[in-house]
């Protein structure tokens, strides 16, 4: 196993290890292993934040100096993030500033004005965001995935190749599930060959290696890559964006407005309609420039180290298995810093809870948006498809399949997955529960009952609600 420590967290994240209540009354340091949901901020980007906050003042529009300060800083950010996307400077990319991915992905959509009659190839390994969007606008054609959850590139080009070739491929960087890398700049060079663009959905890649620059479009969040201030990006062809309705319409969007007509403005102020949100991009920025000052190298050493120590943990764990292509000791698949797993004879949801709830470690529990993926690396065919639809038609969300994902990033440790292995093999082992854990037919969830401090009936809001994915 590869040796990591504490010293092992590549940068400091605002938060990190903050003790938290647990049933047996101590506080342990928080174990963060929710990482491709979320991550906290890096010091420097709150840092920036606060220095920021000052300046803060409305953008583009305002004379006064705290406007033009405030203006130049949300440039800058734009331009960080077009670095960051790899794109040249003096090409023709526009970097357009939203909330997050799934915005990006549904501002594409609507952009491309697809119809019915328009084909959009995407894989059946692909989080919601990038298979939702789609079913609006366009027929969908599916890139399957084979029983440890991958696919290649020829299965991908059987896919383009058959029948009337599609308008887009629209394809995910990484799993959010299994940390699966798909090859694709393979995939792309594929795409291109028969003249078909490729939108990225780098939700995954961009915080943990540089991205690609094959696709044509490319989709990322700032809150999965240490700037929870509510900006991401949609990055693609300036010509994509010169003609046609803006995906959304209002002020600063605009040159000229009658009664009956208006004059659009130029990319990427034409796709930013109503005031942007300035610190989320200032904030956005400055974790990307950070990102690079770290350096990938650093980053995917840190983060090799831990996937193995994770992996290795996880398969040598009785009644613990992983899913998808490294369930098995010799796969050489080189994914990300992420395992999904069920433990035998206990739900998805009781796993997570009990982590939480006893040991103070932090994973996600369900489907992680992205059913379909799940429902084929569980095995859980069309009866077991059908059981889950009727029970949640009938509002019960504790049969949705599930399993459980524990993802790192920068700022975990050595100590933090060794906590995650020793929490889980005492529970696979059928550690006895210190008290009665309830599910929640609605939610799916499970909550020990009693009222240890963090952990009664008045703080149940603050429990997690994983079900909906
Ligand atoms: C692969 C992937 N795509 C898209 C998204 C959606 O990201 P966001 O919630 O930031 O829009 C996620 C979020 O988990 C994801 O993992």
């Amino acid at each position: 196993m590869t040796a990591v420590t504490s010293e092992a967290a590549v940068a400091p994240l605002v938060g990190a290890h903050t003790p938290v209540p647990c049933l047996d009354g101590v506080e342990r340091p928080y174990r963060d292993l929710d990482c491709a949901a979320s991550t906290p901020a890096l010091q420097p980007v709150a840092d920036r934040v606060g220095e920021f906050l000052p300046w803060y003042s409305s953008v583009h529009r305002g004379a006064g100096y705290k406007s033009r300060r405030a203006t130049a800083d949300y440039e800058a950010a734009r331009d960080s993030v077009h670095r960051f996307a790899r794109r040249p400077a003096a090409g023709d990319d526009v970097v357009v500033l939203v909330r997050n991915t799934t915005e990006a992905i549904n501002h594409l959509a609507y952009r491309l004005r697809l119809g019915p009659d328009d084909v959009v190839a995407t894989t059946v390994v692909e989080h919601h965001a990038n298979l939702l969007p789609w079913a609006r606008v366009a027929t969908r054609r599916w890139v399957e995935c084979g029983t440890d959850g991958t696919f290649g590139t020829d299965d991908v080009v059987k896919v383009l190749d058959d029948g009337r070739p599609p308008a887009l491929l629209a394809m995910t960087g990484a799993s959010n599930v299994t940390g699966w890398l798909p090859p694709v700049e393979e995939i792309c060079a594929a795409a291109h060959e028969r003249g078909i663009p490729v939108l990225l959905d780098a939700a995954q890649l961009a915080p943990h290696r540089p991205l690609p620059t094959g696709p044509d479009f490319v989709a990322f969040s700032g809150h999965k890559l240490y700037a929870p201030f509510g900006a991401g990006a949609l990055v693609g062809p300036r010509r994509t964006f010169e003609t046609g309705d803006p995906f959304l319409a209002g002020g600063g969007a605009v040159d000229l407005v009658d009664l009956d007509e208006v004059i659009w403005t130029e990319p990427p102020e034409r796709e930013e309609a109503g005031s942007p949100n300035v610190v989320g991009a200032v904030a956005f920025g400055t974790a990307v420039d950070e990102l690079e000052r770290i350096g990938w190298e650093r980053i995917r050493s840190h983060e090799a180290a831990l996937s193995s120590r994770l992996h290795d943990g996880l398969r040598a764990t009785e009644g613990v298995h992983v899913l998808g292509p490294r369930a098995h000791a010799d796969s050489d698949d080189e994914g990300l810093a992420v395992a999904a797993f069920t433990v035998d004879g206990m739900h998805h949801a009781l796993v997570a809870a009990r982590l939480s709830a006893e040991f103070g470690v932090g994973v996600r529990h369900g489907c992680f948006c992205a059913h379909p993926y799940l429902i084929r690396l569980l095995g859980v065919g069309r009866a077991g498809m059908a059981r889950a639809r009727a029970a949640v038609r009938r509002g019960e969300r504790g049969g949705i399949p599930g399993a459980v994902r524990a993802s790192c990033g920068l700022g975990t440790t050595g100590e933090d997955v060794d906590a995650l292995m020793e929490a889980l093999g005492a529970l696979a082992a059928g550690l006895p529960a210190p008290v009665p854990y309830v599910q929640d037919p609605v939610t799916g969830d499970f909550w020990p009952e009693g009222d240890a401090r963090g952990w009664g009936e008045a703080d149940r809001p603050a429990g997690a609600v994983c079900a909906r994915g």
